[in-house]
């Protein structure tokens, strides 16, 4: 597939890194193309630095890996994103005291409503750019699981298929109105997460629960 990746940090790396090693092919646009170089060679396999509009206009797929004050900016940037699937890995976070509160409410709606024309994906927010570009995947036995939020069944497909080319396994979170408590869990676990807490012992497996799952 090809992918554009608007950024050239962190995020832009550890997935972009993780894609072209699975052999789609990768155009990251960056506001400096030096820093667009940089990022496509520490992604390798063939991925070129360019334009944020050469990026877009690249990709089927376009990754959004800015920070989300950065995002009108980005968006007049890129051009028309007609038909693509954006992947929206951003997080709102700002630090309080005791973990993170948002510094919006819902930041996919919102580049849904400013680029109606693209079908975005809530994919990729709740884990650090270190885990995406570790080789490990599998904890306690576990594979990692990417929670996705969209509204466009394609796009979400589309979305899924990458993640498990990352050998990570996709959970489908429901329509682009979930993300917004996607984006709320992010910041609430990753505060107790920071803080010391073994949050992947929050909740017992589910049969420990109910003996019906569906009432839960
Ligand atoms: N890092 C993580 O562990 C992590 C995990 C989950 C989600 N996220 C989210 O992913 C997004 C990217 O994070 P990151 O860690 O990759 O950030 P990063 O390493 O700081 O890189 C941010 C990129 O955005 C670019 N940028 C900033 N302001 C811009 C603007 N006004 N116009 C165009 N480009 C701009 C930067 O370009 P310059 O170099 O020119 O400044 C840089 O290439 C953020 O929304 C973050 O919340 C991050």
């Amino acid at each position: 597939m090809r992918i554009g990746i608007v950024g050239a940090g962190g995020m832009a790396r550890a997935l972009g890194g993780g894609w072209a090693a699975a052999g789609h092919e990768i155009v990251v646009g960056a506001r400096d193309s030096a820093r667009a170089r940089d990022a496509a060679a520490a992604i390798g396999h063939g991925a070129r630095g360019e334009t944020i509009a050469a990026a877009a206009e690249f990709g089927e797929a376009v990754l959004l890996a800015v920070p989300v004050a950065a995002l009108t900016e980005v968006l007049t940037a890129t051009g028309p994103l007609t038909g693509r699937t954006v992947i929206d890995c951003t997080n709102a976070f700002e630090p309080d005291t005791g973990g993170f509160v948002l510094s919006e409410p819902a930041v996919a709606e919102r580049i849904s409503a400013t680029v109606p024309e693209a079908r975005v994906v809530k994919a990729f927010n709740l884990c650090a750019a270190e885990v995406w570009a570790s080789p490990e995947r599998v904890f306690e036995g576990r594979r990692l699981v990417v929670p996705l939020c969209g509204d466009d069944p394609a796009a979400v497909a589309r979305v899924a298929a990458l993640t498990e080319d990352l050998k990570l396994t996709p959970a489908r979170g429901g329509g682009l109105a979930q993300a917004r408590y996607l984006e709320a869990t992010g910041a609430f676990l990753v505060g107790l997460w920071f803080g010391g807490t073994d949050i992947r012992a929050v909740f017992p497996p589910i049969e420990a629960a109910f003996t019906e799952p569906d009432h839960a």
